[in-house]
């Protein structure tokens, strides 16, 4: 999928430029994502890696426009189809939400509502795009369909969230964010509340369907490992930028950004089995940012430049994307 030249003639589905989005806070603005962008091919598989507070959540809320009230996007775009979402107006982009693009919540299961049955918050996500369109038995017709293709049996849809498995509840989020037909599925740690079979499965469920319906998805997650089972391309954020983007293999095989090599050291393997290899440091404040390189405080490689410059976001060589003053001008 990703890598097929074929892809080149075609469009990207989904192309996020220079976003910035920070949060008003008491201390001041928060810049929770500082100038990302990637695209996004119909149909693929895009990951958006990095450890807790690397703005991926932030990311993915601003793509849907589901703001709070202390976020502010500061700047950048948001292309579905070439049309700018950071555009639309609010009802515009209600209707886009589901239809077009939909997202599968950190924390999904417990953002169904628990004093409705399924069955009633999936027929409300359809009525809410299609108003006056579809009978009743239309509308559970589809439901049906799409709770087949996640495996869950239709009599689910007479039972409330508490009644059901973690692993259900996240079926049924799965089911309600394709229920649509959208052309991009963001899914924002999808797995991470379920124990390790339960998560296999439900990934294995969230690729059938998303390949079934053509959709592009743009998985979150910290675990580099999952990752590298689900999708095509990786991208790396820390301190809410994207420091690397790349093919799955590329990466793996030959990570450009000294946060990445440490990323993919610190997976676990057979041979190091008793030593964690956590990345020293902390991450960076975003109130007060350290100058130059988001990671120079951290990294094992940092220069004299680091600390002074902000490496620019830049095609390395083909495909693969970073922002890091050694990889510039060829490998390290
Ligand atoms: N509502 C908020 N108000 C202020 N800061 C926030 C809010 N939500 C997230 N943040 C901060 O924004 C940064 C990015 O958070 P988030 O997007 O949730 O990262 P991730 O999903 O990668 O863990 C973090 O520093 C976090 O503390
Ligand atoms: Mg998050």
């Amino acid at each position: 999928m990703a890598g097929d030249r074929s892809q080149e003639a075609k469009a990207p589905v989904l192309e996020v430029r220079n976003l910035r989005v920070s949060y008003t806070t008491a201390a001041g603005p928060l810049r929770a994502v500082n100038g990302v962008s990637f695209y996004l091919w119909p149909g693929e598989r895009l990951g958006l890696v990095g450890e807790s507070g690397s703005g991926k959540t932030t990311t993915a809320l601003s793509l849907m426009r589901l703001m709070q009230d202390t976020t502010v996007v500061e700047g950048g775009e948001v292309l579905l189809d070439g049309v700018d979402l950071l555009k639309l107006s609010e009802e515009e982009m209600r209707q886009a939400r589901f239809a077009k693009i939909s997202l599968i919540p950190q924390g999904a299961m417990n953002s169904l509502n628990p004093m409705m049955k399924v069955g009633e918050q999936l027929r409300d996500t359809i009525r809410a795009h299609q108003p006056k369109g579809n009978s009743k038995a239309t509308i559970d017709a589809r439901i049906q369909q799409v709770l087949e293709s996640v495996e869950l049996r239709l009599n689910v849809m007479d039972s409330y969230p508490h009644e059901l498995s973690g692993g259900m509840k996240q079926r049924v989020c799965i089911a309600m964010s394709i229920l649509l037909n959208p052309k991009v599925i963001i899914a924002d740690e999808p797995t991470s509340a379920l124990d390790v079979v339960v998560q296999r499965q439900v990934m294995e469920t969230l690729r059938r369907v998303q390949v079934a319906l053509g959709a592009a998805v743009i998985l979150v997650g910290h675990d580099m490992g999952l990752m590298a089972q689900f999708v095509d391309r990786i991208g790396v954020m820390y301190g809410g930028k994207l420091v690397e983007v790349g093919p799955v293999r590329g990466i793996f095989k030959d990570p450009l950004h000294p946060y990445t090599q440490l990323l993919i050291k610190s997976l676990p393997n057979l041979d190091m089995k008793d030593v964690f290899r956590g990345i020293p440091g902390l991450t960076p404040s975003l109130l007060t940012p350290p100058p130059g390189c988001m990671f120079h405080p951290r990294c094992p490689q940092v220069i004299q430049r680091c600390s002074v410059d902000i490496p620019k976001f830049v095609e390395i060589k083909p495909e693969r994307w970073a922002a890091c003053h050694l990889c510039e001008g060829g490998r390290q």
